[in-house]
């Protein structure tokens, strides 16, 4: 590969090699931070670059400061962009997600020609990158939607990218994004083809409500620590480093553990000192508006939600705290050294629900759009590279390799196993949480849809009944599955059964 102007057998791959044209193998429009150290990973890896920006000094910058000596070349309008770029051409935009996606797009086309590759590698809603793919088909111009994580420190040296759209567009972005990926294992890369249509903006949104869960259990098993067994923050740290080694072994719970241990210039935890009222920026409530919208219960990402929700509202918070009382004598009197095992495996238990709901969500997505998504290639694009990178990511892969089909990953034996193992933990943990009044939103959501999960009956054959007792919405009976059968409960009823509104 080397300089990108070679193919893989070192043979010439272009006839217009020497052309003062056709010199780029990929532009990217937006030189922000996040773009600027995506061309410098491309270059790194023997790609050129063609870098532009509507703010065409920023190019100049660019290629005078960061991209100095490298093989990026700069363009000062779109026209002379495109005129650079080896066909077919390939521009990833990494600008402000909305309109001045679509305001690119319509100067860019115009532009292109019949084969050509737009990726979207902002923010984008799933439903934009869907309606651009459809537009962008029409006019024969192939368009990929590309979720990217890892932040500043990830563009530069390893992302995690989730491509999706257009699938003809995968083999000519291909190397290019598999070689500038996270790698792990043996190198395998993070990144892989997702899906049609808007699917890999949908699995960055959904990597970014996991995201949200992961945060909010590590918090509660921070406050468990904290309030139930009184620890200091050193010594949470080392807990933490600890937990680092075993299944939980991933890039949060790292940071974690140097967050606890950070001291601020007075030589005092800078982590008490922080005010603890959680800001966001939505990526977690369209998760859980998604589940909603799809009717799948991802109950511990829309808590995680709620969760940083409840926290901002500080000042009614430190009101009803001198007016509402907790338990009694709420006093942990047990084993330190087991009950933090209690907590490690609520927490892993916990997390496995989670990764479980999101999966859930992602397959009804794919059912709702018609998208076919490889769950393997996506849990492997999550094992490195990104926020929620972990080991345990890995064992996700392995249980879809097992089993592509799989329906749900509790049904997976390792999975199931390892839920069973904790369990009794599980419950412990969260039963001694309650008694001494500690708020534990996720690991109880969690916990709760287990035992919903496996359960063969559930009660809702009473709402049902309350349904048609005061909405004539009628029911099934368990004999008689598709029969829909309405009662006159009070033998003052009607006999015709609702179809005006529901409850
Ligand atoms: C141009 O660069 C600036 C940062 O230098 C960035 O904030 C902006 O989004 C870029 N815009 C476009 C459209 O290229
Ligand atoms: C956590 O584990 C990883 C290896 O899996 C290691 O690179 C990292 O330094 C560990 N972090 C801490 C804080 O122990
Ligand atoms: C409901 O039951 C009452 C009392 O048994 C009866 O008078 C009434 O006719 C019933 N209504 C219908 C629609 O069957």
């Amino acid at each position: 590969p080397g300089d990108g102007l070679l193919n893989y057998s070192g043979k010439c791959k272009h006839p217009c090699l020497f052309s003062p044209f056709f010199r780029a193998d990929i532009a990217l429009i937006g030189l922000a931070v996040m773009g600027q150290n995506l061309i410098l990973n491309m270059n790194d890896h023997g790609f050129v670059v063609c870098a532009f920006n509507r703010t065409v000094s920023k190019v100049d910058d660019f290629m005078a400061n960061e991209a100095k000596g490298t093989k990026v070349i700069g363009a000062h309008s779109l026209e002379e962009m495109v005129s650079k770029l080896k066909k077919p051409r390939k521009i990833i935009l990494l600008v402000k997600a909305g309109s001045a996606v679509d305001d690119f797009i319509s100067k860019l086309v115009p532009l292109l020609s019949a084969g050509d590759i737009i990726i979207d590698g902002g923010n984008s809603e799933y439903r934009d990158s869907t309606r651009r793919c459809k537009e962008l088909k029409e006019k024969d111009i192939l368009f990929v939607g590309s979720g990217v994580s890892g932040g500043e420190e990830g563009a530069r040296y390893g992302p995690s990218l989730m491509p999706g759209g257009a699938k003809e567009a995968w083999p000519h972005i291909k190397p290019i994004f598999q070689s500038i990926a996270a790698k792990v294992g043996t190198g395998e890369p993070c990144c892989d083809w997702v899906g049609d249509e808007g699917s890999g903006h949908f699995v960055k949104m959904v990597h970014n409500g996991i995201e949200y869960g992961d945060m909010q259990l590590i918090c509660e098993a921070y406050h468990l620590m904290k309030d139930v067994l009184g620890m200091d923050h050193d010594e949470m740290a080392t807990v933490f480093e600890q937990w680092n080694k075993t299944e939980l072994d991933s890039f949060l719970i790292e940071i974690t553990a140097n967050i606890l241990k950070y001291r601020d210039a007075d030589g005092k935890h800078l982590l008490p000192k922080i005010r603890d009222s959680a800001w966001q920026k939505g990526t977690g409530k369209w998760t859980a508006i998604s589940a909603l919208e799809y009717g799948v219960p991802v109950t511990l990402i829309g808590e995680a939600v709620f969760a940083r929700c409840l926290s901002s509202l500080k000042d009614e918070r430190v009101k009803a705290c001198k007016l509402l009382s907790g338990p009694n004598a709420a006093k942990f009197s047990g084993n330190k050294a087991a009950f933090l095992e209690d907590i490690r495996k609520a927490l892993y238990a916990s997390k496995i629900i989670s990764y479980t709901q999101g999966f859930m969500l992602l397959r009804q997505a794919a059912k709702e759009f018609g998208w076919t998504l490889n769950y393997g290639a996506i849990a492997l694009m999550w094992r490195g590279g990104c926020i929620i990178r972990s080991v345990f990511l890995g064992k996700i892969k392995e249980a879809f390799d097992r089993s592509p089909d799989l329906q749900n990953l509790l049904l997976d034996n390792f999975f199931k196993t390892a839920v069973e193992n904790c369990q009794e933990s599980w419950r412990r943990a969260i039963s001694t949480g309650v008694q001494i009044g500690i708020p534990m939103p996720c690991f109880t959501t969690a916990l709760s849809f287990y035992d919903g999960y496996r359960h063969d009956t559930l009660p809702a054959n009473l709402i049902q009944a309350q349904r048609d007792y005061f909405g004539a919405h009628t029911y099934e009976l368990l004999s008689k599955p598709g029969e829909f059968i309405h009662t006159n409960w009070t033998g003052h009823g009607g006999s015709v059964s609702s179809s005006s509104y529901n409850a």
